[in-house]
């Protein structure tokens, strides 16, 4: 019955998939968590609601990555500098930096994503493979009404 194996066959590619995104989490994450860590910082500035943030992105690999960096938009904060995405080659850790003025008590999310080394890693450096990975990071921010 060909015209059923047709109709059978996406459930059964699918199925594959989730059991193979299982398996993948259950044995590697751990070091698949870890390729990058997050930290991020928020300092008060000299007027009332207004900060300094600072993101830290540390590469925990032997080899250098070319990493994307955000923040998400967010209705309750306008950024006093540009609302900056980064992408820098990255093989140590790097520092990133936003100023916002918020409005209302809210959560920055900041993000990070492993993009293709050319053009960001100088050509020779040993770089880590292209992954699709991610790592965001929140933090509150306070509002003094
Ligand atoms: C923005 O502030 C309003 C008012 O406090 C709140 O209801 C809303 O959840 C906030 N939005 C975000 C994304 O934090």
């Amino acid at each position: 019955m060909p015209s059923l194996q047709v109709l059978y066959q996406p459930g059964a590619v699918m199925r594959l998939l989730i059991v193979c995104l299982i398996l993948k989490t259950a044995h590697g994450q751990d070091d698949w968590n870890n390729l990058l860590s997050l930290n991020m910082n928020i300092s008060p500035m000299n007027n009332a609601n207004q900060f300094e943030v600072k993101l830290a992105i540390t590469n925990n690999e032997n080899k250098c990555m070319a990493v994307k960096v955000s923040t998400e938009d967010n209705p309750n904060i306008t950024y006093l500098s540009a609302h900056a995405t980064y992408t820098a080659c990255i093989c140590a850790t790097n520092d990133f930096f936003w100023e916002i003025q918020v409005s209302a008590k809210t959560f920055l999310q900041g993000k990070a994503e492993v993009v293709s080394a050319k053009g960001i890693c100088p050509d020779g450096e040993k770089t880590y493979p292209v992954t699709t990975y991610m790592r965001t990071v929140a933090h509150e921010i306070p509002v003094t009404p």
